[in-house]
């Protein structure tokens, strides 16, 4: 009788250098070196300034957010007889996927007139997300000039529970670190699919976020278009699915900063908030599911089981929807704009464990009330 004996390797991590060392002035053969990244020891990076620094204090409970009068610059731009005029310089344009997502070299997004603002609001709207690289003179133009960017297009969301920097409060930043502490260890996956702060009544519409600082790889942001998952749907349960409103509210966010070892104060009470299941934008008219899993809490008059089979189906449905997404990978200077009417996001936290940062400013001016893509359906 023959004895077979087999070794096994004892299994380790094995990496292809994709996470050199945050010292390493050299980083990987054609990619940008740590430094472009924004990498490198804490003492010289040169974003300090823009961390989130300032957090609400105690007592600082705000009075909620006043209804105002949002006019789309979206608009204008329909009545423009070349729309597009402003992507005539560029010098490259990449569609991500036919159904969303379009990158851009060689435009200075600094650098636009008010005209080309305009068509810049239309273009997002009907690309729902766009990929501007190379932007030195938005990024080294800073905080006073992301604030005037921003309220072109609607009032500037000042965020109930993040950081800002010193003078900056509509400026949202996000960071994470190797001392990042993860609370969320409960779920399989830190991805969420969300739409930004879409509790608000007035929840944001073009929205603008770039990174400071991003790891060599992973971080990357995926989104999803809700007007095409919504058109993946039968013609009878779209039409059935118009008629439902939903209950938003921004309490987990809230709690999550409350609880834990975070603890921390809220600018604003949270808000319940009654929005349509699909919305119409404004401008393009196209119809977009509006539901999403960090916000929407249930459909308006149905039983927890009802209201969690319908929803349950439609997140599943948007997050499976690869055919409806695109993933945008990010590059030093690269500003992405999104249009939070008809898309959903999610941030890839892959880089756990790096010993790279993630640093990112985000602005987002609120637009109008969603409108209901059925006729008279009553909100109030
Ligand atoms: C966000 O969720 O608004 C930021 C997206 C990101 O971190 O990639």
């Amino acid at each position: 009788m023959s004895t077979t004996t087999t070794t096994t390797e004892t299994p380790k991590s094995f990496t292809l250098t994709v996470h050199p060392s945050p010292n390493d002035p050299k980083g990987l053969p054609g990619q940008p070196t740590p430094k472009e990244r924004g990498q490198g020891p804490f003492e010289t990076y040169p974003y300090k300034d823009l961390l989130p620094k300032v957090f609400p204090q105690p007592g600082e409970i705000g009075s909620p957010l006043e209804d105002f009068e949002h006019v789309d610059p979206g608009h204008r731009a329909l009545k423009h007889p070349n729309p597009n005029a402003f992507l005539e310089k560029a010098t490259k344009i990449t569609h991500l996927a036919p159904a969303i997502g379009t990158e851009v070299e060689g435009v200075n997004l600094a650098k636009l007139t008010n005209d080309e603002r305009d068509q810049l609001a239309l273009a997002v709207a009907r690309r729902r997300v766009m990929i501007f690289r190379d932007q030195d003179d938005f990024f080294n133009a800073g905080g006073k000039f992301w604030q005037e960017f921003g309220s072109y297009y609607g009032r500037l969301h000042v965020h109930p529970t993040g950081g800002h920097p010193e003078g900056l409060p509509e400026i949202h930043m996000i960071y994470r670190d190797e001392n990042t502490v993860y609370y969320d260890t409960e779920n399989i996956t830190r991805s969420l699919w969300h739409t930004d702060m879409s509790h608000e009544r007035q929840p944001p519409g073009l929205t603008a976020f770039f990174l400071l600082a991003h790891p060599e790889t992973g971080g990357d942001t995926f989104f999803a278009s809700g007007v095409e998952a919504l058109k993946r749907l039968s013609p009878d349960f779209v039409a059935y699915l118009r008629t439902l409103k939903q209950i938003q509210s921004g309490i987990d966010p809230i709690q999550y900063s409350r609880g834990g070892t975070r603890a921390r104060n809220v600018r604003r009470d949270c808000i319940t908030t009654v929005h349509p299941v699909v919305r119409r934008h404004p401008v393009t008219g196209e119809e977009s599911l509006f539901i999403n899993r960090e916000m929407t809490k249930s459909i308006v008059g149905y039983k927890k089981q009802e209201s969690d089979l319908i929803l349950n189906f439609l997140y599943d449905h948007i997050a499976a929807g690869i055919d409806s997404q695109c993933r945008v990978k990010w590059a030093p200077k690269t500003v992405v704009l999104w249009d939070n009417r008809n898309t959903l996001h999610s941030a890839l936290f892959d880089y756990a464990g790096s010993p790279e940062r993630r640093h990112g400013a985000r602005i987002t001016p609120q637009a109008e009330r969603p409108i209901p893509a059925l006729d008279g359906l009553k909100l109030d």
